[in-house]
């Protein structure tokens, strides 16, 4: 792979970024290229501080929404990495492990193109030398709700990884989508309660025309799945557009929407305080968060929006 060239106070590449596939390793390159910009930077009598590391988390199969993250951690930082890693903690028995899709190479390619200098791509037997870890973080109740209550133990599987991640990378930023808002609570919490010293960066959601968010799973519709899943956001819309006449006219008007498209089987819509991630009650006003998950085909597909409740 081509080295990352070392240009304006930032790890760049002019073709390939460098695929790194142990941790060893990628702290050395890590290392040797905040050593290499710190002295560039001292050779220009530039203080500049200790060049930032800016980590997007990923597990591949890259899309757009992807690459805004990836884009918003080059204006960020100096040294960007990009992981990609399916990570089997996170997948239940019975769930799309096996089928997750994998595209490293074109991945590669994506990241190419966006000037992305270091990709970390470890397989299961490097960030798992001993099988499943043993030592995991834990999600608590949050964890146990919503999509932790349809994919038991997958918030535990996801922080874990993040943990890790955070420990091999040492990223000053990460940077998450917030269409997986629970996912963006939790890491926000461990991070607050683990004292990482890692800040988390939530980009919005990207949508495609028609309104449906952005997933890698999307690759799995059909093309009237695909049609009939834009009902979450629709609905989700109508929610918000009637937010004003509190949370129990919202939930109608997002039911409207999503019970009426056959192909869409709602698993949970519920209204939460973004401040405890739990169900708000009557008498919440102020900001919350809509949840909506639903099973179109085989696929799994989550959205979420802003309300702000009077
Ligand atoms: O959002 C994801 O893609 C994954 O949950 C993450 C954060 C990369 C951890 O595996």
């Amino acid at each position: 792979m081509t080295q990352p060239q070392h240009t304006g106070g930032r790890v760049n590449v002019l073709t390939k970024p460098e695929v790194i596939g142990t941790i060893e390793e990628l702290r050395s390159r890590l290392t040797d290229a905040q050593g290499r910009l710190e002295s560039e930077r001292a050779g220009r009598g530039d203080a500049g501080g200790t060049p930032r590391i800016v980590l997007v988390p990923t597990m591949g199969a890259l899309h757009a929404g992807h690459l805004t993250l990836v884009r918003r951690a080059l204006s960020l930082g100096d040294i960007v990495v990009v992981s990609i890693f399916v990570n089997p903690l996170q997948f239940g028995a019975g769930e799309d492990l096996g089928t997750y899709p994998r595209t490293l190479e074109a991945d590669v390619a994506a990241l190419a193109a966006e000037g992305v200098p270091f990709v970390f791509a470890p397989v299961s037997q490097v960030m798992y030398p001993e099988g499943a870890a043993s030592t995991r973080v834990t999600a608590g109740t949050v964890g146990s709700l919503f999509e932790g209550a349809a994919r038991p133990g997958h918030f535990d599987g996801m922080l874990t990884v993040v943990a890790k991640l955070f420990n091999i990378v040492g990223p000053d930023v990460a940077v998450f989508g917030q269409k997986d808002a629970q996912q963006v609570f939790l890491v926000e919490r461990m991070v607050a309660d683990l004292d990482f010293r890692t800040r988390i960066e939530v980009l919005p959601i990207v949508r495609e025309d028609g309104g449906l968010a952005l997933s890698s799973r999307n690759r799995a519709l059909e093309p009237a799945q695909r049609a009939a899943a834009r009902a979450l956001s629709a609905g989700l819309a109508a929610a918000a557009s009637v937010a004003d006449q509190g949370s129990e006219a919202a939930l109608l008007a997002a039911h409207a929407r999503i019970d009426a498209q056959p192909l869409v089987k709602l698993d949970y819509l519920v209204v939460v305080d973004p401040q405890t991630f739990l169900p708000v009650g009557a008498l919440h006003h102020g900001p919350a968060r809509m949840l909506v998950a639903a099973l179109v085909g085989h696929t799994r597909l989550i959205d979420n929006v802003a309300l702000d409740l009077p």
